[in-house]
């Protein structure tokens, strides 16, 4: 059974599609043991109480230093021995010292076909915007490992969102979210699951495909 712990700040509609599908069967052999929000106000708090898993806060504001923030977060998570560590809708900031604590055990979804649109102030919302500014026609989601850069670890799974005439941010985000975050965030956390997902040399492989 692979222990989950989901890292959350705000809405929490990633950690809501992981929750239904371990519910539902779609994710098999995982549990979540804990989520965990830089943000004590994030509904995805709520939605972890709703589901019964606990539910806590770390908030980078009680802290004195950044640094201090960082050691009680990774002690935090390290207190429910996660196999992998699940940043659904993140806005921390992974320390170095956290991805040296989890190699190839931390995931990131990005609301972006990596690597267009990401990097430092490519979250959220400015994501989207970028993408109507350059006019592109096709964007998407990725879920990554987490490595020591921003966006730039072993990709695992892409999946690919029409832009289309007259979308805003927000309705390009909606979708982005209910095409492709929302499916391919729980598709890799079972494969993951279940053994199918290796790295070798920077590449994520997948066993059954030709990924
Ligand atoms: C989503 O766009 C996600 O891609 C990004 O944060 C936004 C909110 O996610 N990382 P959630 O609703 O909190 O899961």
């Amino acid at each position: 059974m692979l222990k989950l712990v989901v890292l959350v700040s705000g809405g929490g509609t990633n950690l809501q599609a992981i929750i239904d599908s371990i519910a539902g069967g779609t994710i098999s052999n995982a549990e979540i043991k804990a989520v965990i929000s830089n943000n004590p106000r994030a509904y995805a708090l709520k939605r972890a109480e709703n589901a019964g898993i606990e539910g806590i806060c770390i908030s980078p504001k009680t802290y004195g230093t950044r640094e201090e923030f960082n050691r009680a977060l990774l002690a935090a998570i390290q207190s429910y021995e996660p196999d992998l560590v699940v940043l659904a809708g993140c806005m921390v900031v992974i320390p170095e010292m956290m991805v040296k604590a989890f190699p190839n055990k931390i995931i990131n979804i990005h609301p972006a076909l990596i690597p267009s649109f990401c990097g430092t102030g490519y979250y959220g919302l400015h994501v989207h915007e970028k993408v109507l500014e350059r006019g592109v026609k096709v964007t998407g989601a990725t879920v990554h490992f987490v490595d020591e850069g921003t966006d730039t670890g072993p990709i695992i799974l892409q999946k690919a969102v029409e832009v289309k005439p007259g979308d805003t941010p927000e309705i390009l985000q909606r979708r982005v979210m209910e095409e492709a975050e929302w499916k391919i965030m729980p598709q890799a956390i079972n494969l993951i699951a279940n053994g199918l997902v290796k790295v070798e040399q920077g590449k994520v492989l997948i066993d059954g495909g030709n990924q």
